[in-house]
């Protein structure tokens, strides 16, 4: 066996002692070589070659590159490291012994480790080191730094964990000066839509759109995008629904702001008679559900023990406890039926998507009889992104998820849907999607974790009709490498995950198809300084 290192230090070779067949060949990419490559490599050779991994970790630091094979390698390290000696077999089975040792034996809580690798270095130049607590420091320095890098990742999913959960202030002010405008201002509070047009709202020859939010900013632009993208802007009826706090605020900015010709109603949950704790028995126990509370509310950093978790696991865990799978607001689309009585047709949107073509072709989709006109997210060119299937969102562990779904099945996606809401009114959807909340209330949420998608794939299980995907794009707000011509020519973008177009780690480049529907000569945007 021969291990070669290039005289420019960029690509270490191990190969067979005839030097026919590389084993393993590695590049090390960067301009210089830095410490930090330096680490990538040694833990790449530690895995597969614990012998080479020591001489190679020696031969890189010291930049030793005359000698080209462990024999030379031997006779000039093998000294210092084993005492001395010439007979280089001997060194090799003393140095799997001593790293076999070391491997399974914990970092006494005393060994000094060396700041960095030029120290330890020199450190053993002036011979501290024995064979065996030469390994043991590199093993620490290792551990060292992987815990390192561990440690400033789950900080950085922390802090984006926090950027992406708290409302930014110039959102907060539009809020706060809007809802100040309504008890001041008699046009912020005239009604939406003036009465003549009220009929127009249970009118099925218009096209309904209807969006669940409590982010002004976000709602304005839903309606603006979609009017502006429109071929037929008098044919489109808007309903924003919005929480009780936030509803004087949204009712002020369509009252100040109307899209004219097209109809915005603005609603609060509490203005719903129908909403109410007999009709939606599920809300009510999930809210006061102990462990839901906990799960939810619960300290994020104490609860979660990083040494045990995964960076991308912790990341998921996060967003499952992000208050926003909590809120009524996110499970009212369950109750679309009940809530819209006269509607035949409507069409579901999402707060975080841009409308960039117009929508009125949806409702000439023959949907089949089917319920829910939506894109399917298990085929496509991006695998993470399209890439969903149900074995992703249901824990297949469980026994009642085993024997009930299947993990091949593919996904669809909310934001963007067709929902025909009297074939919807035909089925038990509501009552599947209840029975399973339920029952993962009762199984402790051991079932899925994420708020409204898995329940409502189970529930519209048969009833779901696939649509072309350029009507549905999704993953800006978590794929930073989005193509921005496939965003140019999707006719609804979807900034789903963190990183919202409003937030300060929204993706800059994917920011602009959003912010073109912020009115920046809007007083009230102004005023409040947003995305200044
Ligand atoms: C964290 O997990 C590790 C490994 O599973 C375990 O040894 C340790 O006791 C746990 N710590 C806490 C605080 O639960
Ligand atoms: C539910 O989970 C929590 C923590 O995840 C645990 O403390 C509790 O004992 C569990 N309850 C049941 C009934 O398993
Ligand atoms: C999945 O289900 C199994 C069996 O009930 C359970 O032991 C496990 O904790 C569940 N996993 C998660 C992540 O909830
Ligand atoms: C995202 O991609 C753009 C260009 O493709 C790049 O400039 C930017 O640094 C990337 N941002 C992150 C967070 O990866
Ligand atoms: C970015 O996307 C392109 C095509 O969508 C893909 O070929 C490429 O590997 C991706 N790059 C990264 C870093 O994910
Ligand atoms: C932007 O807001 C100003 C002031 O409220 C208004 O006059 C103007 O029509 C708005 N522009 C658009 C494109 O909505």
């Amino acid at each position: 066996m021969q291990l070669h290192i290039s005289h420019s230090m960029r690509s270490i070779t191990i190969s067979s002692n005839n030097g026919f067949t590389d084993l393993m060949k590695i590049k090390i990419a960067a301009r210089h070589i830095s410490y930090r490559t330096i680490f990538h490599t040694i833990l790449i050779l530690a895995f597969l070659l614990p012998f080479v991994f020591i001489l190679t970790a020696l031969v890189t630091l010291e930049g030793v590159n005359k000698c080209s094979s462990i024999d030379c390698l031997g006779r000039r390290l093998g000294p210092k490291l084993l005492g001395r000696g010439d007979d280089s077999e001997r060194y090799l089975t003393d140095f799997y012994t001593i790293l076999d040792q070391v491997h399974s034996e914990e970092i006494p809580d005393d060994l000094e480790l060396p700041d960095n690798f030029k120290q330890l270095v020199s450190e053993m130049k002036n011979n501290k080191y024995n064979a065996k607590t030469f390994a043991l420091t590199l093993k620490g320095m290792m551990e060292r730094s992987e815990r390192e890098i561990r440690e400033s990742k789950f900080q950085e999913l922390m802090n984006k964990h926090f950027a992406a959960t708290s409302i930014p202030k110039g959102i907060h002010c539009l809020s706060l000066r809007l809802t100040d405008e309504y008890s001041s201002n008699a046009h912020a509070r005239k009604q939406l839509p003036s009465p003549e047009l009220l009929p127009l709202l249970s009118d099925n020859s218009y096209h309904h759109f209807v969006v669940f939010t409590d982010n002004i900013l976000a709602a304005s632009v839903v309606v603006s995008s979609a009017v502006r993208s429109s071929l037929r802007p008098e044919k489109i009826v808007f309903h924003v629904i919005t929480d009780k706090k936030t509803y004087a605020g949204m009712h002020s900015w369509f009252a100040l702001n109307p899209i004219s010709p097209s109809i915005v109603e603005v609603k609060g949950v509490h203005q719903f008679d129908w909403l109410t704790r007999d009709n939606i028995p599920v809300l009510e126990a999930m809210e006061n559900h102990d462990g839901v509370r906990n799960y939810y509310h619960g300290n994020h950093v104490a609860g979660a023990n990083r040494s045990a978790t995964s960076p991308r696991l912790f990341a998921s865990k996060l967003q499952a406890r992000s208050p926003k799978y909590m809120s009524l607001l996110n499970h009212l689309r369950i109750y679309l039926p009940e809530l819209f009585p006269n509607l035949d047709k409507v069409v579901f949107l999402d707060d975080d998507i841009v409308i960039q073509r117009d929508l009125s072709p949806l409702w000439d989709i023959d949907l089949g009889g089917r319920v829910n006109g939506a894109v399917e997210t298990c085929k496509g060119e991006d695998p993470w992104v399209m890439g969903k299937r149900f074995k992703i969102y249901f824990n297949f562990s469980h026994p009642r998820v085993a024997e009930s779904l299947d993990p091949e099945e593919c996904a669809w996606a909310f934001g963007m849907n067709i929902f025909d809401l009297r074939a919807w009114r035909k089925t038990n959807i509501r009552e599947t999607y209840h029975s399973w909340l339920k029952e993962n209330l009762k199984s402790n949420l051991t079932l899925w974790r994420l708020g409204t998608l898995p329940p409502a794939l189970i529930a519209f299980r048969g009833y779901v009709h696939p649509i072309d995907p350029s009507w549905h794009m999704l993953g800006l707000g978590y794929q930073n490498n989005t193509s921005i011509e496939s965003v140019k020519k999707a006719a609804v973008i979807h900034y789903n995950g963190q990183s919202k177009p409003w937030l300060e780690i929204g993706y800059e480049h994917l920011r602009p198809f959003w912010s073109k529907y912020v009115n920046y000569s809007n007083e009230f945007v102004k005023n409040c300084h947003i995305l200044e």
